[in-house]
């Protein structure tokens, strides 16, 4: 496949460091040094799915396409407020696709389990044009009296439009199961037979832990894939890796002895939006008209299951 167009979407509300520090005991200086972020999006008044539409209306407009045009809809979210209809139909209905619709929770390397659906679809000859919206609200999951998880987060949108082509040199994901490493527990409606005891848990994170495994599997993932393509990291134009935090992309940087100029980052402007965050990266960049024809990118994103994924494309 070939990517035809893409969009982004974020809250209106910007929250810095500094407003939070009025809130919980924290600093600018401990989260820029921590992490790399200034100020995030939050979502205040917006609903997650009219972000959503906004970034797929942007990629579709820039792709040339209708939403009729798309034959095959994919949205990435880890948590929105319906349990049910998914995301995926939430949005079709308001932008007037009228294609099988799934949503997927893969956490942040959402974007790119997207994409191997989408050319895996492709390739089975199931489908020409596939939209994949990644959306995502994970200032929602987290406990805002806890400092250690809720200033790390933003929320947001991000869209691509693929088409046919074959500039998808290859996908690779990683599951490495390990679910107390990063989690949320949410309290079902209680039923008169629940004799079990219930619990609703904020988001819970073992910091140190992701950090590791992010740092080891993208650099694994990026390195192998690349091996297994044939590209040397010469060829490579950029890295859009996952926005988490400045130290990860910094340490990755440094194991695959790649310069900064290859690594473009929005995490001082959005903290880490989960799944959107490739996708307003790109969508970013794209815009800034960083990228020209033959350029090949690599994607590499990690997060809570723990779960990673890296694809080559060739823009
Ligand atoms: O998409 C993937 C999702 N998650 C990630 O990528 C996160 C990966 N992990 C990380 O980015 C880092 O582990 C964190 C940024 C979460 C934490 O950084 P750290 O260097 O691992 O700090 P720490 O958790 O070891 O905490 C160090 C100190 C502690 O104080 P004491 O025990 O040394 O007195 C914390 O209580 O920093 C304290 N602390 C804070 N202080 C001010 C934790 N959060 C804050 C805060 N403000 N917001």
């Amino acid at each position: 496949m070939k990517i035809l167009g893409t969009g982004s979407s974020l809250p209106h509300k910007v929250v810095s460091n500094d407003d939070l520090s009025k809130i919980m005991d924290t600093s600018d200086e401990w989260i820029s040094q921590r992490t790399g972020i200034k100020v995030r999006h939050v979502i205040s008044d917006e609903l997650l799915e009219d972000l959503a539409c906004d970034a797929a209306l942007k990629a579709l407009s820039m792709a040339g396409k209708t939403p009729q045009d798309i034959e095959f809809f994919i949205c990435s979210n880890v948590v929105n407020e319906y349990t049910t209809p998914s995301l995926s139909c939430i949005i079709s209905s308001k932008i007037g696709l009228s294609c099988p619709c799934i949503d997927i929770n893969c956490a942040c390397p959402g974007f790119i389990f997207s994409l191997d659906v989408a050319d895996s679809y492709y390739k089975a000859g199931k489908a020409n044009n596939i939209l994949i919206v990644c959306a995502d609200e994970p200032t929602r999951m987290c406990d805002w009296n806890d400092r250690t998880t809720s200033v790390l987060f933003g929320d947001g949108a991000g869209a691509v439009v693929l088409g046919p082509g074959d500039n998808i040199k290859g996908i690779q994901l990683h599951s490495l199961p390990a679910p107390d490493k990063i989690w949320q527990h949410r309290l079902l409606e209680s039923t008169p037979f629940i004799t079990k005891s219930e619990m609703n848990v904020p988001l819970q994170m073992k910091g140190r832990d992701v950090f590791k495994f992010a740092v080891n599997a993208s650099t694994a993932d990026v390195e192998s894939m690349l091996a297994k393509l044939g590209i040397s990291k010469g060829e490579v134009s950029y890295y859009i890796v996952h926005q988490a935090n400045m130290r990860i992309i910094d340490a990755i940087k440094n194991y695959l002895g790649e310069p900064d100029s290859k690594f473009p980052t929005n995490i001082a402007d959005h903290g880490n939006s989960s799944s959107a965050s490739c996708t307003i990266l790109l969508d970013e960049c794209n815009h800034n008209g960083m990228f020209k024809s033959g350029d090949l990118l690599v994607f590499s994103a990690f997060g809570a299951g723990l779960l990673s994924g890296v694809a080559v494309l060739e823009w």
